[in-house]
């Protein structure tokens, strides 16, 4: 196993050099710990990026989009991006290879769908806007409503291309975090069953249902959801062409039940077998493909040892806030259990601004760059320059093991914005 006292003196001077290096040392860690060999890929050429930086891995994500390809190939299932968990302009090119498009929230996601991904536009958004509804239309192919006053209001403005559906609320969920739950208590989001009063001439508009009710779950809990959805709302089904389940499925996670999956959607489409079947997962393409590069710009004492960093838990980790949870970094343990411990905080003024307690094998130091896991998904589309934080710039680990940073933000962004 390749330790990081192993690599620490291996700072490559040419391209070449970490090239070669790259392609021994994967042959030798093959199936064996490719996790080191990522680390020692970016830490060997973090002198290329300037912090704050998010590191998207080609290979990671390539892996994720072929799992879920196996997952429409096998099941028959139509699977989108969603754009607002994973919007990455430097690799979105491998998403055509894979899905079959891609779901935005409203105009500007679906231009950006437009301009970057082939295939299918989906768009949904709680309520469309008169002035930006023509043009959602000529970019879309299906549209979603939210409620009948909305579908009754913009019914007459749909063109041919689209396909209309309406977003239900299955009014079952297992989602345990409230501002993620999209069927708790007066959400709204989606038309419950009492609400649902529909014409039979509503369906000459009409061509799909859709829900959205997960959040980073797995089979038993969408198994659940489509039991009510399917009781509730089975009725309608023969007057369909297909059902959209949303996102909030962890496919791509390790221990998703991604065979009972494509069983449950074989099953699906044998009982309905005019309707087609899509999901829409945003983290799941995203998840576990990438870091957030940050460097200790100070370390001071308060009983405990707290770094701060040239990052922010508020404007580029927000789902460590909200959620809320502890990212993983790259030696070092959550925690107390190593001997030197420290508290993670950001560079704003926020007293809440805290990303976590860690500890270390050896003291950390100023200047020193931290590496936190799986910070792709949710965290470049939500960024923010609150404070003038500046924003992180975007780099990709290619496959071959270069690093190349695609973008990098200053001064004009928080201007723009202020
Ligand atoms: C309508 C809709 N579809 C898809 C998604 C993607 O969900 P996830 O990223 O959890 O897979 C969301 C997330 O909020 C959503 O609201």
């Amino acid at each position: 196993m390749l330790e990081q006292r192993d690599i620490s003196f291996i700072i490559p001077t040419k391209v070449g050099v970490t090239k070669r290096k790259n392609y021994r040392l994967k042959s030798a860690l093959r199936k064996k710990d490719m996790n080191n060999l990522t680390n020692y890929q970016i830490k060997t050429q973090l002198n290329k990026v300037q912090t704050p930086c998010y590191i998207c891995e080609e290979e990671l994500l390539e892996k994720n989009l072929q799992l879920l390809k196996q997952i429409e190939d096998q099941s028959g299932a139509k699977i989108l991006l969603a754009l607002k968990g994973f919007a990455f302009s430097p690799l979105l090119y491998l998403i055509s290879k894979y899905l079959k498009g891609s779901c935005a929230s409203g105009l500007y996601e679906a231009r950006y769908a437009k301009e970057y991904i082939q295939g299918e536009i989906h768009t949904f958004s709680p309520a469309f806007k008169d002035d930006e509804f023509e043009e959602i239309c000529n970019l879309s192919d299906h549209i979603v409503f939210n409620s009948l006053n909305q579908f009754h209001k913009f019914r007459s403005k749909i063109l041919p291309k689209n396909s209309i559906a309406l977003r239900i609320n299955p009014e079952v969920s297992t989602v345990k975090v409230d501002i993620y739950n999209p069927c708790g208590l007066y959400s709204r989001l989606g038309i419950t069953k009492k609400e649902l009063k529909l014409k039979d001439e509503d369906f000459d508009f009409i061509d799909g249902f859709h829900f959205h009710a997960l959040c980073e779950q797995n089979l038993d809990d969408l198994k659940l959801v489509l039991k009510s959805f399917e009781q509730n709302f089975g009725q309608y089904f023969s007057k369909l062409k297909w059902l959209n389940f949303g996102g909030g499925h962890h496919i791509t996670r390790d221990d998703y039940d991604r065979q009972g999956l494509i069983q449950l959607i074989q099953d699906y489409k044998k009982k309905y077998p005019h309707l087609d079947i899509y999901l829409e997962p945003g983290e799941a393409i995203g998840w576990q493909t990438g870091t957030l590069v940050a460097t200790i710009l100070d370390i001071v004492h308060n009983d405990i040892d707290i770094a701060i960093l040239d990052t922010s838990a508020e404007a580029h980790m927000p789902d460590t806030l909200a959620m809320p949870y502890t990212p993983e970094v790259v030696d070092g343990k959550i925690g107390h259990e190593l001997p030197y411990r420290y508290r993670f905080g950001g560079n704003s003024c926020l007293a809440g601004d805290i990303i976590g307690d860690y500890s270390f094998s050896k003291p950390l130091s100023i200047g020193q760059k931290i590496i936190f896991k799986d910070q792709i998904h949710y965290t470049i589309v939500k960024n923010t320059t609150f404070n003038g934080i500046k924003l992180p710039s975007l780099a990709v680990l290619k496959k071959d093991g270069i690093l190349e940073v695609a973008k990098t933000f200053g001064y004009d962004e928080y201007k723009n914005r202020n």
